[in-house]
This record gives C-alpha cells, sequence and structure tokens, in this order.
C-alpha cells in the first residue's frame, strides 16, 4: 500500500539544486494524493521564473516511481515568491527590492531592467519598475508609455501600467529634454515618495533602474528599503568593467548584497554562426570571479536590442527564437534564482 509517508520519503531524496535542501524540508510539496497506485501532489517552487522547473519535476517524478507501488505520477507545478521579511510600506508590500545599478551609463543598464521586469511579469509574477536614473530617465520610452494616468481620488496615486507591471518614472515629472538637478535632501524625499505615496500594492518584484555610478540615489534608495540584491551591468570592456568593480564595492558598504554582474554587448552574432567579441572577452565574468559574486549571463550586441528599446517593445516579449531574448530571459531566471536563494539564507539564518 502507498501511503503519503512513503512517497514524501522519497520525496525527501530530491534537493533544489538552488537551495540545497530537499523538497519536503522546504515545504514545496503541497496537495499530496494518493489513489491506488496513483500519486498527485504539486511542487511549490520559489519563484515563477523557475529555471530549473523541469529538472525539479523530472527528479520527483523519478523518486517517486522509484517507489514499486507507484504507477501514475500527476506533478503540477505553482509558485510563491518567498521572502523572509515581507516589506510593508503603508498598504504596499514588497517581497523583493532588486536595484540594478552599473559604473559607467550607456552599458544597458535600462535595457537589463526592463527586460528583467517584463520577463519575470510574463512568466507570472507581480512586478514594479521604478526608473530612479536623474540622469537618463529612459524606462517610458522603452516600454511606449509617457505619463501617469490620471487621477481623481485622494488616495495612493495610480500608477502607469505596461506588459502586466506597475511603473513609475522620474521621467513622468519632467518636461521632455530637460535635465533633473535635484540633489540630497530633496531626492531622498523623492525616492521616499515614489514609494509610499504610489499605488503599488503587493509586488514579488520590485525592480529599480538606477542612475549609473555611486551616488545619492543608490544612498537613498537603500536607506528607504531593505533590497534583496543588485544586479550589476557592465560590458566587457576594461573602463566599464573597472568602474563596475567600484559600484560593487559602493553595494557592498551599504551592506546590499550584489546577486551578480550581466555582461552587455559581450559579442555579435556573425552570419557565418560565429561570434564576434567586439569589445573584448571575460570582463564581466572576470569581474564575478573576482568580487565573489554570481556571474549572471552575456547579452549579445544586436540591432534588434537597440530597435526595440527606442520602439517601447521589450525584446524578451518579441520572439521565442530570438537569442537575444533568450539570453535576457535567462538573466531573468538566474536573477530570480538568486533572489530566492537569498531568502532562503536569511530565512536559514533567523
Ligand atoms: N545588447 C545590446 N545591443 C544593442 N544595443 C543595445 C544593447 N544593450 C543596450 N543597447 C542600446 O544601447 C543604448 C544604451 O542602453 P541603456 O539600456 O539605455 O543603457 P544605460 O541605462 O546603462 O544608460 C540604448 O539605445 C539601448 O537600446
Ligand atoms: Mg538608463
Amino acid at each position: 500500500m502507498l501511503t503519503s509517508e512513503a512517497v514524501l520519503n522519497a520525496l525527501r531524496q530530491v534537493m533544489d539544486p538552488d537551495l540545497h535542501q530537499d523538497l519536503v524540508s522546504l515545504g514545496m510539496i503541497k496537495d499530496l494524493k494518493i489513489d491506488g497506485e496513483q500519486v498527485s501532489f504539486t511542487i511549490e517552487l520559489t519563484t515563477p521564473s523557475c529555471p530549473l522547473k523541469s529538472k525539479i519535476e523530472n527528479d520527483a517524478r523519478q523518486a517517486v516511481l522509484s517507489m514499486t507501488e507507484a504507477k501514475v505520477v500527476q506533478i503540477n507545478t505553482s509558485a510563491r515568491v518567498r521572502t523572509p521579511k515581507p516589506l510593508t510600506i503603508d498598504e504596499n508590500q514588497f517581497k523583493h527590492v532588486i536595484a540594478v545599478g552599473s559604473g559607467k551609463g550607456g552599458v544597458g543598464k535600462s535595457t537589463v531592467a526592463v527586460n528583467l521586469a517584463v520577463a519575470l511579469a510574463s512568466d507570472g509574477a507581480k512586478v514594479g519598475l521604478l526608473d530612479a536614473d536623474i540622469y537618463g530617465p529612459n524606462i517610458p520610452r522603452m516600454l511606449g508609455i509617457d505619463r501617469l494616468p490620471d487621477s481623481q481620488t485622494s488616495g495612493k496615486i495610480p500608477l502607469a501600467e505596461a506588459y502586466g507591471m506597475k511603473v513609475m518614472s522620474i521621467g513622468f515629472l519632467v518636461q521632455n529634454g530637460q535635465p533633473l538637478i535635484w540633489r540630497g535632501p530633496m531626492l531622498h524625499s523623492a525616492i521616499q515618495q515614489f514609494i509610499t505615496d504610489f499605488d503599488w500594492g503587493d509586488l514579488d518584484y520590485f525592480i529599480v533602474d538606477l542612475p549609473p555610478g555611486t551616488g545619492d540615489v543608490q544612498l537613498s534608495l537603500s536607506q528607504t528599503l531593505p533590497l534583496t540584491g543588485a544586479v550589476i551591468v557592465t560590458t566587457p570592456q576594461q573602463v566599464a568593467v573597472d568602474d563596475a568593480s567600484r559600484a560593487v564595492a559602493m553595494f557592498e558598504k551599504l551592506e546590499v548584497p550584489v546577486l551578480g554582474i550581466v555582461e552587455n554587448m559581450s559579442y555579435l552574432n556573425l552570419p557565418d554562426g560565429s561570434k564576434l567579441a567586439v569589445f573584448g572577452e571575460g570582463g564581466g565574468e572576470h569581474l564575478a570571479f573576482r568580487t565573489g559574486t554570481t556571474f549572471l549571463g552575456r547579452i549579445p550586441l544586436d540591432p534588434e536590442i537597440g530597435k526595440s528599446g527606442d520602439f517601447g517593445s521589450p525584446i524578451v516579449l518579441l520572439d521565442r527564437n530570438n537569442p537575444s531574448a533568450e539570453a535576457l530571459r535567462e538573466v531573468a531566471c538566474k536573477v530570480a534564482a538568486e533572489a530566492s536563494i537569498k531568502a532562503h539564507e536569511r530565512e536559514v539564518l533567523e
């Protein structure tokens, strides 16, 4: 006779490869039902963008089928993004706050932030995107939106919406082409208001596109919200890597964990199938190694990425077979996995 206990024992042999613990101890097995020789259950993943979903599912299936009494296994998957301490700000609740930063401008930080946010949202997560780049608030163009919706009510201010996520940009507040010259305290209270006065609601991932460098916005954000971590974008060139390394050092000083390094504009895919390393090779990976952080992946230099940004249609949604879209989706999955790992580490420590 098959018992729940026996099935759970079998599933104790299956590890979550990111969290290095078994599915049962992690509380990921739900709705276990046994009907004669049939076993069904749900695996509750820690993010809907789980890169290891099919591996975990296969391993669980094998483990249960290795019991001679089990003949049919039906597995559903669901996701609950875990957070060690849900962060509540008035009525808004954020499970993970992830900042996207860089040392230099123009390395593709906003491109990565937008595609990361859209990829997570399209996997079913609740996502908010805050464009806090006071020097170049480019998110509105990259998403094809240009202002906040009109609001008559006196409560929280409604946000712009695009591709299934809520969006606020510092760019909505300034006239086109006008530079922002907020400094220190004014900037700090602006950042706080973007977080508290707007109707973000409950979010799995709150993604913040930072200005380049190591300045006031980074400081204000880290003082206002406990960040799950920062994603650092660089190109392969040594000058970009040098500046990215300063950004890593700054986040460490602010006690913000670095989730990893993304190398953008890594290579050009040539028509003959080869890759041309236009800006040199290995810069991002080397930086990850040197700073003891995770290398989150390479994104090709691709005119389609530039175009999709200009036209407000994020490339991750464009084409399932596009290698650039694929690379950006992989980065999003890795970031989600790193966030789950950070949440799990803190759960274990507390
Ligand atoms: N991998 C890429 N291939 C081609 N163009 C890119 C790539 N990444 C970014 N771009 C383009 O380069 C410009 C700068 O990117 P952006 O994301 O705005 O950088 P940042 O936010 O770091 O200043 C944009 O026009 C963007 O569309
Ligand atoms: Mg930008």
